[in-house]
């Protein structure tokens, strides 16, 4: 093919494109009209880059650069048209661009229920004066139990209800243990913050103490082998057991609603004495939701505090029954399966 019918087909079919190009008013036309000239397979320039192979040789450099700017005419009309419909990218072979459509929100994660309780526990213990204090997961036993006034042969120091790290076998065996870095276990309760409170800050305070838990318990509907709770400790002068039950019922209606009904059951812990069982009103039933009661004269002695100076009361409470109670959840295991499709429903 001599070289001026090669580069006057390539015109006229640039001609024919911008005449074409300019009535565009779709992505729908612009999209054919991209494949009919500039498309990989049959376009128009595909066909007419083919003539190049019967050009002369002496020709073919003129013929090739002749073609280059060919290409690029049409692709820049190509760019214009898309320009003037709205910017669409023609260049794209994936899914075209429409601004005009309503925006997709990117997914978000949301806060595991859990966690939203422990700031919304804090945020009306804090209205009611108690300030936050935080205690190490990982316990001695002295904290966990001894200055708890836990004896020795109380169950609750059964290491098949604990998760110890290390074990030790008598109170002076503790005691020994305690001195040099001592036995530790993963911390059976919160009740070990109040030590840890009384042992380092001036009184009188008012604290809560919220965390993580852990028990060898069999896991069901109400239990859980890691769990959380929310300790209160409130020491002064003159603090009395009405002060304790009013605490625990305005935290009950705040967070549970006006009509939640508590009921205190007479009940044994070591470390307080009178001890009460917490219950709430849920589903038909009384559930437990904490222990409570006036803070042990023993506590206090094992803390270096005068008992017949100073009165207190403490409560521990679990947090997962009273997020469930809340949200309306039948089963702790749902909060620790990690299925998304769970958990997304508790974005706030
Ligand atoms: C205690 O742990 C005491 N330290 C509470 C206390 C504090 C009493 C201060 C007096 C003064 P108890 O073992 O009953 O008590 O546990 C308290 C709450 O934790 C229970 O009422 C329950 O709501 C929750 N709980 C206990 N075991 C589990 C578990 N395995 N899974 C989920 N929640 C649990």
């Amino acid at each position: 093919m001599a070289l001026d019918r090669f580069i006057s087909a390539l015109e006229s079919m640039l001609e024919e494109a911008r005449a074409s190009l300019k009535a565009v008013d779709s992505n729908e036309t612009l999209e054919q009209l991209r494949v009919r000239f500039v498309g990989a397979k049959n376009g128009a320039l595909k066909a007419l880059q083919k003539g190049l192979a019967d050009v002369p040789a002496a020709d073919k450099p003129a013929a090739g650069k002749r073609f280059n700017e060919i290409r690029d005419s049409l692709q820049s009309a190509i760019d214009e048209a898309a320009a003037n419909i709205g910017g669409l990218s023609v260049k794209s072979s994936g899914p075209a661009n429409d601004p005009t459509l309503p925006g997709t929100r990117p997914r978000m994660g949301v806060l595991h229920p859990i966690t939203q309780t422990l700031e919304h526990l804090k945020e009306i213990m804090g209205r009611l004066g108690f300030s936050v204090t935080e205690g190490p997961e990982i316990e001695d036993e002295w904290h966990n139990f001894v200055a708890l006034n836990i004896p020795d042969d109380h169950p609750a120091r059964d290491p098949l209800d604990n998760f110890y790290l290390a074990t030790a076998k008598s109170s002076t065996a503790v005691k020994s243990l305690v001195a040099d870095g001592g036995a530790k276990l993963m911390r059976s309760q919160t009740s070990t913050v109040q030590i840890r409170v009384m042992e380092s800050q001036p009184l009188p305070l008012r604290i809560i103490s919220l965390g993580r838990v852990y028990r060898p318990d069999a896991p069901d509907a109400t239990h859980f082998p890691m769990f959380h709770q929310m300790e209160g400790l409130w020491v002064d002068q003159n603090v009395t057991m009405a002060q304790l039950k009013s605490v625990l019922r305005l935290f009950a209606t705040s967070y549970l609603g006006g009509d939640v009904n508590v009921r205190f059951r007479p009940s044994f812990f070591p470390f307080t004495e009178p001890s009460v069982e917490v219950d709430y009103w849920w589903n038909g039933q009384w559930i437990e939701f904490g222990g409570a009661g006036m803070v042990d004269p023993n506590v206090f002695r094992a803390v270096n505090i005068d008992p017949e100076q100073w009165s207190g009361f403490a409560f521990g409470l679990g947090v997962e029954r009273l997020c469930m109670r809340r949200f309306g959840i039948t089963d702790i295991r749902d909060l620790y399966r990690s299925d998304v499709r769970f958990l997304r429903q508790f974005a706030s």
